[in-house]
């Protein structure tokens, strides 16, 4: 299989801590972590559900201390996307997970951002930055913290919404969106992931977001999935993420041909690549040992990723 040059629109830049690099900066930063070695950390990455991979998730940022720390985990990132073919990378990161942790906005934003600054020169790969906000959280804290980014001139593009759905629905974050479109940042959010299709519609109808992050239970909702194709609304889908996190039994049951079939805006996506068995080309790779796409299929799935960019016409063509 040919790599074909893809936009990668749907990464949490925390999600990219591969265990070498976690014990890397336990050791640089005095941390001790509650495991031997790299190999009884990596035992930990079975997860029974969304929030069990958070539990880790989160707990593990505790490695992430200063500047340095959060350039070289998107340094690295950076690089192996790279040779999974990546050509544009819209990258998410959780302020509010090194707030609570009395890491500062400065730290975490400038530390990644330094590193996303020489990535298009360096290594062909142009980059936006989006903040996320976590939805299990007060409606509030994050309409703060996005005042504070505002205020700071953080270098980012947008907002998403992410970390445990069930139960935190896109009707809570109304205030959030309002501010963030006035502020002429571009809105996205996960829904149905585990969440069901009313979270999709609330997203699209109250938090009026451009994209949505996963959204394969749309596919329980006829209704849904017409309008979805209709109004082409791009959905950042992550094969290996719902499969390690059981929102599919296998991979070989994941909706994804059928959200083609249904003339879906799908794109392919790894969410946390370091913790879910890949990164993009792992994802391309899997699939088709399952799925056998015809080179149609392949080029239409790149295509998507492409025009569902947040990008100049420029550089579409570029990579189209
Ligand atoms: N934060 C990091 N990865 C996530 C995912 N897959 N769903 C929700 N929140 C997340
Ligand atoms: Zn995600």
């Amino acid at each position: 299989m040919s790599v074909l040059p893809t936009a990668e629109l749907h990464l949490h830049i925390e999600g990219t801590l591969e265990p070498e690099l976690i014990f890397a900066l336990a050791g640089r930063n005095g941390i001790e972590l509650p495991y031997a070695d790299v190999e009884e950390l990596r035992r930990q990455y079975q997860f029974a559900d969304l929030q069990s991979f958070l539990n880790l998730y989160y707990d593990n940022m505790a490695v992430l201390q200063t500047e340095q720390d959060f350039a070289d985990m998107t340094r690295a990132y950076l690089a192996r996307a790279q040779a999974a073919g990546v050509r544009h990378a819209e990258i998410m990161m959780d302020p509010q997970a090194h707030l609570s942790r009395g890491i500062s906005l400065a730290t975490c934003v400038n530390g990644v951002a330094s590193a996303l600054a020489g990535s298009e020169e360096e290594l062909g790969i142009s980059t936006e930055l989006i903040a996320a906000f976590l939805r299990d959280e007060p409606a509030e804290e994050a309409l703060a913290v996005l005042e504070q980014l505002l205020a700071m001139e953080a270098p980012i593009i947008g907002i998403g919404l992410d970390s445990a759905e069930v139960g935190h629905p896109p009707r809570d974050f109304v205030a959030l969106y309002e501010r963030a479109h006035e502020a002429g940042l571009k809105c996205i959010a996960h829904a149905g992931e585990e969440g069901p299709p009313e979270y999709i519609r609330e997203a699209l109808d109250l938090l009026k977001v451009a994209r949505i992050d996963h959204g394969i239970r749309c596919m329980e909702d006829e209704e849904l999935v017409q309008r979805l194709a209709a109004e082409q609304t791009p959905l950042t889908v992550c094969p290996l993420s719902n499969v390690r996190l059981r929102a599919v039994d296998t991979l070989a049951d994941h909706p994804l041909p059928r959200m083609l079939e249904r003339g879906l805006n799908v794109s392919v996506n790894s969410d946390d690549p370091a913790y879910f068995g890949g990164y993009v080309d792992d994802n391309f790779i899997q699939l088709q040992s399952v799925f056998s796409f015809d080179d149609d299929q392949l080029a239409q799935l790149a295509a998507n990723s492409v025009r569902s960019a947040f990008i100049t016409d420029a550089r579409r063509r570029e990579l189209l």
